[in-house]
């Protein structure tokens, strides 16, 4: 078989015998196992580049080429099969970021990083064919060069010294290889808030075998080595991609923090703020101030950023690190700011709106493209794409029913299985998930009980750590403190400053999440039991259950985001009371019975309550009996009287009214009289 025309004899023969010499000393060893197990020879660029740097150049200016040296100089060894060479730990100059690739590049050796979005099925293709000439019976070679398989035209075998002149051909052979396309998109710290770049990339042989499928499947995250080739005409069809890398070496880069670079003194200032007292205060302010009031839910968010300690135990279990936050509220209460403002301090933070996400929604999907990929494609969602980060999840409740199946699994596991057409596959997503909506009928309905108005399945419910409601409820001094606060914050934009500016936040965050794994002590385990036995022991009886495991889970979780806030390894009583406060906030949002004094974790999570309900319809009747069904004025302590001797007391019809006030049942026309609109 003869070699196609252009190769062996512009190759250099020191070139040849250098690569030669450098893989019989550094490499012998590697290099023989790599042929007994038939896979590739991974070099160290930097080693190659010590020993002789001009092959190293020749590796990333003439890339093409120097393949060429190396196939010959590999097949000049003894080996028991042939080897390919791949090479890693190329010099950060060689990393070109996906938005600055060029055509300049087209040709050379370049390492891109970023994420995987889309993937293709593994599928085999047609990378040559051998022709057979009918005239000498010699076998040529031709590579498959776009769609289109070429015969040669002319067969030019040189037998004894003379031209064969065959022009007809018989397929011999086609050279098969397994491959895949991805298409990467650039690191989520190249981007902020601008749409990612992306370039398209071609797998083959051993990087697509069952671990390299696995580690190019979308939502990993990687580095990639190869060849930027320009896209033979007739693939792409309407996808403006000028360009594709053909990879040659491929590592996961799971190291989602670490490229956020912390300067020395940055670092002496992230300690610096360990040590402060009151540092909590300064992240809750530091924490979307254009925002007034809300502290609990900010300081609750603050938690979410710096996470738990995922856990895993001897037996498989695994426990998540991530804490989720669901936000129900009124119209115009600031949700959606917020949602918004908390992506831009974290590393790898995205905001979509469930039910406007387009493409792969917010999970994943399977779609068939045959044009470019070739068959079907797996496409990450939102939730794979922010893997090791946080997705605000705006509009929750109007998810697909496809997306809010597949949430449950990502919420509690972290992963998303995917079994569609020809492809299975599960995929990443241990994201924090920061979700809002509005209630059912847009606004709360003070008459019904909160888990009537959720449109949101409990099994989802209950993934959440923490369960906050928003009310939009009339109150002139709250009034008028959110209007002077949103006129200093469009006027004075100094005075919301926040106390510690969001790129220290994400620098903060990281340097926190990369080092620390605080533990319990056993007091504070203690402490944390009590609560959560204490808060259950209620419902002893056959009353609701108060309190689930998932929530124990959390305020370990809680907890231990707290001490990583102070750098610290060790969890203290403080940490724990942080945790226990936030919780009861949460269920008391959600939950807290009030005229039973337990927290009622049913109701919060699908059940329902009836007694404050029932309380709250026997006044409105007793203000319809007093008024004589007529919408009269009701003075208050005639109320009070009557409803006393129904067995509520002064405070509690006091708090009723106050509640029907706010949400406009019923007004006040003068003091200390209430009446019916
Ligand atoms: N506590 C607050 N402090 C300052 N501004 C606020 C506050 N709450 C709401 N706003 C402002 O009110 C406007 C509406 O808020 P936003 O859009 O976040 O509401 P939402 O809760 O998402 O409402 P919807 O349920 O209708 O989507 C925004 O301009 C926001 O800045
Ligand atoms: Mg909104
Ligand atoms: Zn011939």
């Amino acid at each position: 078989m003869s070699k196609s025309a252009d190769s062996d004899h512009d190759l250099k023969p020191e070139a040849v015998e250098k690569f030669r010499l450098f893989l019989n000393d550094d490499y012998g060893k590697e290099l023989y196992k790599a042929a007994e197990e038939e896979s590739s020879l991974i070099v160290d660029f930097t080693k190659l580049d010590k020993r002789f740097d001009e092959l190293s150049q020749m590796l990333l200016e003439k890339p093409e080429h120097f393949m060429k040296v190396a196939k010959t100089a590999v097949d000049g060894i003894d080996l028991p099969a042939p080897v390919k060479i791949r090479f890693s730990n190329l010099p950060e100059t060689s990393i070109v970021n996906v938005r600055d690739l060029r055509s300049k590049h087209i040709g050379k050796f370049v390492c891109i990083e970023g994420t995987v979005r889309r993937a293709s099925e593994i599928r085999p293709e047609i990378v040559a064919v051998d022709w057979k000439c009918h005239e000498c019976d010699n076998v040529t070679r031709h590579p498959v060069s776009g769609t289109f398989i070429s015969k040669p035209f002319r067969c030019g075998n040189v037998l004894d010294g003379k031209t064969c002149d065959g022009k007809s051909f018989a397929e011999e052979n086609k050279v098969m290889i397994d491959a895949r396309w991805i298409t990467i998109e650039e690191p989520f710290e190249l981007t902020e808030g601008e749409k990612p770049s992306q370039v398209n990339v071609w797998l083959s042989e051993d990087l697509v075998s069952s671990d390299g499928r696995r580690m190019t499947d979308p939502g990993n995250r990687l580095k990639i080595m190869g060849i930027l080739r320009e896209v033979p005409k007739g693939k792409m069809g309407s996808v403006k991609l000028d360009f594709y890398l053909d990879a040659n070496h491929v590592e996961p880069t799971e190291t989602t923090w670490e490229r956020l670079k912390i300067s020395k003194g940055e670092e002496e200032q992230i300690k610096e703020f360990a040590k402060d007292p009151n540092i909590y205060d300064k992240l809750v302010d530091s924490m979307a101030p254009s925002l007034y009031g809300l502290r609990h839910i900010k300081e609750s968010i603050i938690l979410q950023l710096f996470g738990g300690v995922p856990r895993k135990l001897p037996d498989g279990t695994h426990f998540r690190g991530d804490i989720h936050i669901l936000i129900i509220g009124d119209p115009s209460s600031g949700k959606s700011q917020l949602l918004k403002l908390v992506p831009e301090i974290v590393p790898r933070g995205r905001y979509v709106s469930g039910k406007g996400v387009t493409g792969a929604g917010l999970t994943a999907t399977v779609t068939k493209d045959e044009q470019f990929m070739g068959g079907w494609v797996l496409e990450a969602g939102a939730l794979v794409l922010t893997n090791k980060g946080l997705l605000s999840i705006d509009e929750f409740e109007k998810m697909s029913q496809e997306d809010q199946v597949a949430m449950h699994e990502a919420l509690e596991q972290g992963t998303i299985s995917i079994a569609k057409a020809s492809i299975v596959a599960t995929l990443p997503a241990k994201t924090s998930v920061l979700a809002g909506g509005n209630p059912k009928f847009s606004r709360f309905d003070p008459m019904r009980s909160i888990s009537e108005q959720i449109d949101i399945p409990p099994t989802l419910l209950s993934r959440f750590d923490l369960k906050f409601t928003l009310r939009d409820v009339p109150d002139g001094k709250v009034d008028r403190k959110i209007v002077e606060h949103v006129m200093k914050s469009r006027h004075e934009a100094d005075l919301i400053k926040p106390a510690i500016p969001p790129d220290m936040v994400r620098k903060y965050v990281a340097y926190a999440k990369e080092r620390h794994s605080p533990q319990m002590t056993p007091e504070v385990s203690k402490l944390l039991k009590n609560f959560y036995v204490k808060t259950r022991s209620r419902a002893e009886g056959g009353g609701p259950v108060p309190i689930t495991l998932r929530q124990f889970e959390a305020l370990l979780r809680l907890a231990e985001a707290s001490a990583k806030i102070r750098l610290s390894n060790e969890i203290t009583k403080d940490d724990a009371n942080r945790a226990i406060r936030l919780m009861k906030d949460s269920l008391k949002d959600l939950g807290y019975d009030t005229e039973t004094g337990g927290i009622d974790v049913d109701k919060s999570e699908g059940g329902t309550t009836f007694s404050q309900r029932s309380k709250i319809t026997r006044i409105l009747n007793l203000i319809d009996q007093l008024s004589g069904g007529e919408r009269e004025i009701v003075p208050l302590p005639k109320l009070r009287d009557m409803a006393a001797k129904e067995g509520i007391d002064t405070a509690e019809v006091d708090e009723i009214v106050e509640r029907l006030k706010r949400d406009g049942t019923l007004f006040e026309p003068n003091p200390g009289y209430v009446q019916r609109p």
